[in-house]
């Protein structure tokens, strides 16, 4: 009777020298080392998902590594810096990748002495930092079994929803990956691509000086469970934290 019980812990011990497989799959989040990128990593790892979680500065980024994702160096403007991360992660698929990382610069209503550094900054941060992270990883994507790009968009760049003006390059910034996310919605939803567009809600976290009316935490809770739910009948949508649809 002792022979099973020794079976069984030579078995246990096989088992646990395997490399551990993510259950949920991988997850690649841009500007994972603070606010709402930093919430979705704990989120995500919790949910099962294995992390990766890109920083400018992997270094300084001890909160991210703190709940044990991979950190990989990615500043979203620099071109040579996402081909690295794209080389270094060559042949990994990737279920989800969400492009957060965003900058929000202009706080006010200028026109006549407009700076447009930093409109050029946001739309270079918001919209092509996100388009050339979707062009690099397009193959980890596609070579996985969920297949989805979830881009963190904001209300800000809805048209019918801006009623109150305000801040014209991030609106512009938003507004263009929206426009992003259909294009690329319609062009590869046919090769099971799934593309959607999330407001996070008004989040306290460093863009907004924490004037932010839900948590970090709140935020990324609504938002892991409603993009690791996502599948190719949500192409093409713009939802909020909370899953529910958005106008354009
Ligand atoms: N907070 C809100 O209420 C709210 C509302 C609507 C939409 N959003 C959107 O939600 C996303 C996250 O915002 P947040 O509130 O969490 O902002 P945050 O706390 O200011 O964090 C921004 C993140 O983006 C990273 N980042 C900035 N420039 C980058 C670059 N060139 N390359 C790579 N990473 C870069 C930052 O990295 P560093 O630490 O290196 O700067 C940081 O990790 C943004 O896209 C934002 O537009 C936020």
């Amino acid at each position: 009777m002792r022979f099973p019980a020794l079976l069984v812990t030579a078995l246990l011990g096989a088992l646990a020298a395997l490399p551990l497989q993510a259950a949920e799959g991988t997850v690649l989040i841009t500007g994972a080392n603070r606010g709402i990128g930093l919430a979705l990593a704990e989120e995500f790892t919790e949910a099962g998902f294995e992390v990766i979680g890109t920083a400018r500065k992997p270094a300084k980024a001890t909160e991210l590594k703190a709940t044990g994702a991979r950190v990989v160096q990615l500043d979203v403007t620099d071109a040579a810096s996402v081909a690295a991360m794209a080389k270094g992660l060559e042949g990994v698929p990737i279920d989800i990748v969400i492009n957060n990382a965003g900058v929000a610069l202009d706080r006010g209503r200028e026109l006549a002495d407009l700076d447009m550094e930093s409109v050029e900054r946001t739309l270079a941060v918001n919209t092509l930092g996100p388009i050339r992270v979707m062009a690099a990883l397009y193959p980890n994507v596609k070579a996985s079994d969920r297949k989805v790009f979830a881009n963190i968009s904001s209300m800000m760049g809805s048209m019918e929803m801006n009623t109150w003006g305000c801040c014209l390059g991030y609106r512009a910034s938003k507004a263009a990956l929206n426009s992003a996310n259909q294009t690329l919605a319609v062009d590869f939803g046919k090769e099971g691509l799934t593309f959607v567009v999330f407001h996070p809600g008004y989040v306290q976290t460093d863009m907004n000086e924490g004037q932010g009316n839900i948590t970090p935490a709140q935020s990324a809770k609504g938002l892991t469970r409603v993009i690791s739910g996502l599948n190719a009948e949500d192409n093409g949508k713009f939802y909020d934290w909370q899953g529910k649809e958005l106008p354009w």
